[in-house]
This record gives structure tokens, C-alpha cells and sequence, in this order.
């Protein structure tokens, strides 16, 4: 995804002043955030939901690796090395990501209204990422969390370890994700928890019964017509 400022020069600064985001969105206000542990089953879960609901469907993981091999980013080394030990990027280049994202999104001519609706996969995931986004960007309606014990997420990631292709799906990586999201990302969760915006599913099952059980709590949340 090329992303240029005004000048034309490449960096992931934002193209479009936040207030469009604000009124565009104060349109089409519904934003999801979907967190749990690396392996959890954010991604699949994210990709079932669009097929069946229309979502869009934007990971942060995503944008960041696309960023990071994007020809002349700024930050494309940088981002190599956060991800490879597992850290979280600095937020200012993951918040302008999501925002271009979103943006072009909701200004698409071709996009639904349904698509206009996102499930923010793995963000945020640090306390000053959920409290700038929600003053600057959007306000979450509730948060999915998915939660899954360490050792069921670990067998999937060296499972896809095996054809992903990913810098980060190995044991040594794999250790320090699950140490930054113990540390930094589970605070988040607590935080969104204590105002009673976490919609808590088990991740363990297979994806048939987590995606179930995820239709079950959309309904709840968002009506029978969503
Ligand atoms: O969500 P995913 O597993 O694809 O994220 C991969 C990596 O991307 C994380 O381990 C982290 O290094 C980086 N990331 C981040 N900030 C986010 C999401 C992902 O720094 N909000
Ligand atoms: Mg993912």
C-alpha cells in the first residue's frame, strides 16, 4: 500500500486531516477492536466475519508488514526489528496506518455501507495506542477479546511457522510476543474490561465453534440485524 504525504514524499504521515476521519465516521460509527494472544485466532475469526457479515478487516500486523516492504518506507527497518522481537511499534506509525486504511475505505465510491463497518485486528495493543486512537480517530464499540491458554497458542504459530514465511513465527520470537502481550497488551484488555467493553470469547476450540460463539455475542452486542 503506497502511502504519500501531500508532497509526495513517502513516509506513513497522515494524508488526510483526522476531522475527515471524525465526520466520515460519525456516519458509519461501527469499529470493533479484536485482541488476544499471537496465535489466538484474531485473523481467522476477522476473515470468517467479512465473508458472512461484510466487515472490513484491518490488521495491524498486516499494515505493518506491508509497510515494511513497501520500497523506500522510512520505517521499514525499524518495523523489522520491533516485530522480530516481538515489541510494539511506536504508535504514531500504527495509528497512521489504520487511519489511511480506514480512510480509503470509507471514501471508496465502490465500498458498501456495510464494508464501512471494521474490525480492528490486533490494535491496541499498548495503553497509549487505545487512548490516542479513541481521542484522535474513533471509539471502539466493545472489544472481542479472544483468550486462549499459551500452550494452544504456541502449537498453532509454529504450525504456521512452518509455510508463513514469518521472521516472528519461530520458538525465539514466539517467547517474547507472548511476553510483550502478558506485560503490555493484557493491560489494555484490563482496561477496556473495568468499563465493561470486553466481549470475552474462548479461543481454544476449533475456529467452527469459536466462530459460533462469536456470531452469538455479535448478535448480543449489535442486535439480530446486524
Ligand atoms: O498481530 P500480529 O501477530 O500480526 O502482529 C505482529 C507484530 O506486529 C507484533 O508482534 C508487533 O511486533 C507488531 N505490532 C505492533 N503493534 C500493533 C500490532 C502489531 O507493534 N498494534
Ligand atoms: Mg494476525
Amino acid at each position: 500500500m503506497p502511502i504519500n504525504d501531500a508532497t509526495g514524499k513517502s513516509s506513513p504521515v497522515k494524508r488526510i486531516p483526522a476531522f475527515a476521519t471524525l465526520s466520515l465516521l460519525a456516519a458509519f460509527p461501527t469499529l470493533i477492536f479484536v485482541l488476544g494472544g499471537p496465535g489466538a485466532g484474531k485473523g481467522t475469526q476477522c476473515s470468517r466475519l467479512v465473508s458472512r457479515y461484510g466487515f472490513t478487516h484491518l490488521s495491524a500486523g498486516d499494515l505493518l508488514r506491508a509497510e515494511q516492504e513497501r520500497p523506500g518506507s522510512q520505517y521499514g527497518q525499524l518495523i523489522k526489528d520491533y516485530i522480530k522481537d516481538g515489541l510494539i511499534v511506536p504508535m504514531e506509525v500504527t495509528i497512521a496506518l489504520l487511519e489511511n486504511a480506514m480512510n480509503d475505505t470509507i471514501s471508496s465510491a465502490s465500498s458498501s455501507p456495510k464494508s464501512k463497518r471494521f474490525l480492528i485486528d490486533g490494535f491496541p495493543r499498548k495503553l497509549d495506542q487505545a487512548l490516542k486512537f479513541e481521542e484522535s480517530v474513533c471509539a471502539a464499540q466493545f472489544v472481542l477479546f479472544y483468550d486462549c491458554p499459551e500452550a494452544a497458542m504456541e502449537a498453532r504459530l509454529l504450525e504456521r511457522g512452518k509455510t508463513s514465511g514469518r521472521s516472528d513465527d519461530n520458538e525465539e520470537s514466539i517467547r517474547k510476543r507472548f511476553r510483550t502481550f502478558v506485560e503490555t497488551s493484557m493491560p489494555v484488555v484490563e482496561y477496556y474490561e473495568k468499563q465493561g467493553r470486553v466481549v470475552k470469547i474462548d479461543a481454544t476450540p476449533e475456529p467452527d465453534e469459536v466462530e459460533a460463539k462469536t456470531r452469538e455475542a455479535l448478535r448480543e452486542r449489535l442486535g439480530e440485524e446486524f
